[in-house]
């Protein structure tokens, strides 16, 4: 069945739905991206996401194209018109259509297009065998705290774990691991504390780690933002990965060497359901919508 798709203030079937051949998002990837996902029809810690869509156009000196109230009406409407009951709400704005050439243009006029895509969130068995990464060079840009749609060396680091048999990559800067190739990356040390890069440049602002760094703290769980090193995350108790797309999903073993005992570990999967039920109940979407503005 088609789907409904969301262009420019028009729901349309998705065979119909098209954007120019001189857009900037094409041309440039001049654009930022959302995921949010959704869970029994209800959009997760939605206000994270548009406050960082805030701040990635920002970045990028793209205005917003609706309103954050806006944008979550079409973002429901296109749950209902879709009948999505678990799956993402995809949302890109690009900086919109000009002849091609390199500075911002004065008039272009921003586009934004979203869809949805139904997938299993919480039943999967990912979540309890646990998923297996390598490590790759992290050759991305210096900006990844704007989420923008170039992503091409997170496309290669996916298809080289792929190929390696694998499910993901986690990127390694400086012998220390930025994060996961579309994932904030963590490990629990020996003291039982998770350990996770800080906020900056270098890595996404993750809307979902700061759900799980707030529910790792009300559980009495340290946290040590700080950069880790390969070896590090070899020795570690437990490794995890979280994302809107996979909330969090423990990792049982990093370049061929097992992590613990080689199966989820107790505070993954502590943190698992912590999560998928703040997910279900709507539990600390408000107080993220301001730390990660
Ligand atoms: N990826 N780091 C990177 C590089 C990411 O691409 C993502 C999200 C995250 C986690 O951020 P959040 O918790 O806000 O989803 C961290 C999305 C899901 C994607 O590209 O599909």
């Amino acid at each position: 069945m088609s789907r409904i798709v969301y262009v420019n203030g028009e729901y349309l079937p998705e065979e119909a739905a098209t954007i120019s051949v001189f857009d900037r998002g094409f041309l440039f990837a001049d654009a930022v991206y959302e995921v949010t996902s959704v869970l029994e029809a209800r959009l997760v810690d939605n206000p994270g996401h548009l406050a960082r869509l805030r701040r990635s156009l920002e970045a990028l000196c793209i205005p917003m194209p609706l309103t954050e109230d806006e944008i979550e009406a079409v973002q429901r409407t296109l749950i209902e018109r879709n009948r999505l009951q678990n799956g993402i709400v995809y949302l890109q704005v690009t900086r919109g259509a000009a002849d091609r050439d390199f500075p911002y243009p004065k008039k272009a006029i921003p586009s934004l297009v979203m869809f949805t895509q139904a997938r299993p969130l919480v039943d999967v068995p990912a979540a309890r065998t646990g998923i297996k990464v390598i490590s790759v060079p992290d050759i991305r840009w210096a900006r990844r705290d704007i989420k923008t749609v170039g992503l091409l060396a997170q496309v290669m680091a996916k298809q080289k774990a792929l190929e390696a048999g694998v499910h993901d990559a986690w990127f390694v800067q400086d012998r220390k691991v930025t994060e996961g190739s579309s994932n904030n990356a963590y490990i629990v040390n020996a003291a039982g504390n998770i350990v996770t890069r800080r906020l900056g440049n270098e890595i996404l602002h993750g809307v979902t780690r700061s759900t799980v760094l707030d529910l790792s703290k009300q559980s009495n769980i340290l946290v040590e933002e700080r950069a880790f090193t390969l070896e590090e995350a070899y020795e570690a108790r437990e490794a995890f990965v979280t994302s809107a797309s996979i909330f969090v999903l423990p990792v049982v073993e990093i370049d061929g060497r097992r992590i613990g005992d080689g199966s989820p570990g107790p505070i993954s999967r502590r943190l698992r359901a912590l999560y998928v039920e703040a997910a279900r109940t709507g539990e600390n979407q408000e107080e993220n919508a301001t730390s990660e503005s």
